[in-house]
Formats: C-alpha cells, sequence, structure tokens
C-alpha cells in the first residue's frame, strides 16, 4: 500500500510517501522567511507553501522511487494549525484525490505527532503516556490505542517552545531559538538564576508569565552581563522551563501506573530534557521513547503513519473536507 502524506500546519512544508506504514521518503522545506521576524507571520507562511508544495511533493515521489499513479491514498493535516497553510495542504491534496481517482484521509496533527513514535523499529505498545512538546502545544495525553488517547491536561497560554522561542529572541538569538539556548545551555549552571514559572494545578502548564520575568531580568541585570553570564543564563532558563514538564510526567506515570512514556514534538530534540527522561526513565524503570529527530518535528511521515490506521478502518473523507484550525484530539 503507498501512501503520500502531506503536513502543512505551519511553517514547514512536508511530503512523504510511505509505504505499508513505513516512510520511503519524508521531504521537510522549512521556511526560513519567518527568521527576521522571530516568530511565523501566518500570511507568509500560505504563501511559502504554495511556492513550495508541488516541488516538495515531486521530491517525495522521486526520492521514495514512486510515480503518483501508485499512489493508494492521499493523507493531509486537517489541524488544528494556522487556517492559511492548513488551506494549501488540503487543496493539494484534494486536487490529487480527484485528479488520481484516490480516497482522501483526513489526520490530527497532534494524533500524528503522537503516533510518529510508532515509525521506529522500537516503538511503545498501548497503553502509553506521550509528552507532546513543541512551538505550538504543550501536553500530557494518556494513549490507550491509536483511536483512543485522553488529554490529561496541557498549557492554558504559551506553548513550551513558544517560551524557548520568545526567550531566544529577547536575548538577540535566532529564530526558532530553542536549539541555541539547549546549545549555550550545555556549558551552564541550571542553579546560576531563578526563574519563576506558573505554578498550575493538575496537568496544566502556563509559560506566558516566564518570557516577562525574564524580560525584567535582562533589563535588570543590563547586557554586559548577559553576555558574560550567557551559558549559565541559557542553563537557567531551560532549568526552569524543564522542570514542570518532568514534574508532571513523573505525576502521570504514577497516577495510572504506566511503564511507557514516549516524548513528542520539537521540543523533545532538546539534550537537557531528554538526559533528564533518561534518567528519570532508569531510577523509575520506565520504558522511554523518543522518536527519531526528523520524525518530533514538524513531518509528513508521522501524517502518513497516522493515516496507516484509518486507511485500515477505510475512515475517508470526502471532497468538500475543511481545515479545522482547532481540531481537537479524538474528534
Ligand atoms: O514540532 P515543531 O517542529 O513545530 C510545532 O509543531 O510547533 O517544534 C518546533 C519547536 C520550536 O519552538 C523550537 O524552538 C523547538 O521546537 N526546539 C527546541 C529544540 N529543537 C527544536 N527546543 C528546545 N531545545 C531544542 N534542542
Ligand atoms: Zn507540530
Amino acid at each position: 500500500m503507498l501512501l503520500l502524506a502531506i503536513e502543512s500546519s505551519c511553517d514547514d512544508t512536508s511530503v512523504a510517501i510511505l509505504k505499508d506504514g513505513i516512510p520511503l521518503s519524508n521531504v521537510v522545506s522549512s521556511q526560513m522567511v519567518h527568521e527576521n521576524y522571530g516568530g511565523v507571520v501566518p500570511e507568509m507562511a500560505s504563501r511559502e507553501h504554495q511556492k513550495n508544495i508541488v516541488l516538495v511533493a515531486q521530491m517525495a515521489l522521486k526520492q521514495a522511487n514512486a510515480h503518483k499513479s501508485q499512489i493508494d491514498a492521499i493523507a493531509f493535516t486537517r489541524g488544528p494549525g494556522l487556517l492559511g497553510s492548513l488551506m494549501v495542504g488540503i487543496s493539494f491534496a484534494k486536487g490529487l484525490s480527484l485528479g488520481l481517482n484516490r480516497p482522501l484521509i483526513a489526520v490530527n496533527h497532534i494524533e500524528a505527532h503522537i503516533l510518529s513514535l510508532l515509525i521506529d523499529q522500537r516503538k511503545p505498545s498501548f497503553p502509553f503516556i506521550c509528552l507532546v512538546v513543541s512551538g505550538g502545544h504543550t501536553m500530557i495525553v494518556l494513549v490507550r490505542d491509536w483511536n483512543k488517547m485522553e488529554v490529561l491536561g496541557g498549557t492554558k497560554d504559551d506553548a513550551v517552545g513558544e517560551a524557548f522561542d520568545k526567550c531566544a529572541k529577547l536575548l538577540g538569538l535566532g529564530y526558532p531559538g530553542g536549539k541555541q539556548i539547549d546549545d549555550l545551555a550545555k556549558t551552564g549552571n541550571p542553579a546560576a538564576f531563578k526563574f519563576p514559572v506558573g505554578q498550575m494545578p493538575d496537568y496544566q502548564f502556563s509559560y506566558s508569565g516566564v518570557k516577562t520575568s525574564f524580560l525584567y531580568f535582562l533589563k535588570e541585570k543590563g547586557e554586559s552581563f548577559i553576555a558574560e553570564n550567557l551559558n549559565d543564563v541559557c542553563a537557567s532558563l531551560q532549568f526552569a522551563l524543564l522542570k514542570p514538564l518532568l514534574a508532571k510526567t513523573t505525576q502521570a506515570m504514577a497516577e495510572f501506573n504506566i511503564k511507557n512514556l514516549g516524548v513528542a514534538g520539537g521540543v523533545a530534540a532538546n539534550s537537557a530534557l531528554r538526559n533528564s527522561l533518561h534518567e528519570l526513565a532508569k531510577k523509575k524503570t520506565w520504558e522511554l521513547y523518543i522518536p527519531d529527530f526528523q520524525y518530533c518535528t514538524d513531518n509528513a511521515a508521522m501524517i502518513g503513519r497516522a493515516a496507516m490506521f484509518k486507511w485500515e478502518m477505510k475512515d475517508f473523507v470526502e471532497l468538500n473536507v475543511s481545515a479545522e484550525p482547532r481540531f481537537k484530539i479524538g474528534q
């Protein structure tokens, strides 16, 4: 079974070809235009998707050594995401579906991040707890099966990746700045400074306050102090951002008595988060699963992997399907 999958929910245009659920290609074109603005500009994102999508699809087919006539179904991200960006992917999917006379499969972007854990050979068995951490999402999900996911809690405001990026912008680092903070933090002292992160009940998170306190901290200390102590500042900030994630993940694993833990989304690439989770897993005898980096950040292979379950159930959508910018898990 050959599947063409499309991801265009934010600022990455991606197309993947999967054979029986295994990626043969996974082409991602990341948009650079947003760098100058320190964040994604929605209108520019949809225009970039329009420019790139045909080329990205051609490359994905070429790398998979496949021809479009061999495709059995087309999967796309229905949401959540930016409306204009989603619409480019959906329109392209509909065009292919109509032209090739093949069924359409609609996929939830967050469910796909979670199911990306099933791409690698070493994969968790159900049930597992999944920590979803990206530029747009921060949540803890109890995954009982591919179509039985319960969101235990999430952020009430900013996502953790967004907090990384906004603080990186305040430091004058590039966009997205999560990776730069991660790199600089490697040689810093995480206990050098204290940054308050919102205390929230249950499995909720709040990351909007930290950037304001970080801004005041930068103003108070002054440029030269920050430059001299940049590694310690990054390590301390990162410590503060990761602390609630680690605490609430531990809480969920204990409450539901689960031993399998998955991490998905772009922030899963963070080395301190990975190290801390590896240590915790060893101590608590959890099995830890983190997808290969190319499947952590936004990519179409994860959309294809999630779509395979729907293909098996013949869960197709009609050509009049619409984008759902606020698409909920399990909707
Ligand atoms: O999953 P993703 O590609 O896009 C969204 O769906 O949002 O995640 C992108 C996010 C950005 O906020 C980026 O700064 C963050 O992942 N990120 C990192 C690291 N690598 C990417 N954050 C912290 N440390 C990293 N190494
Ligand atoms: Zn994502």
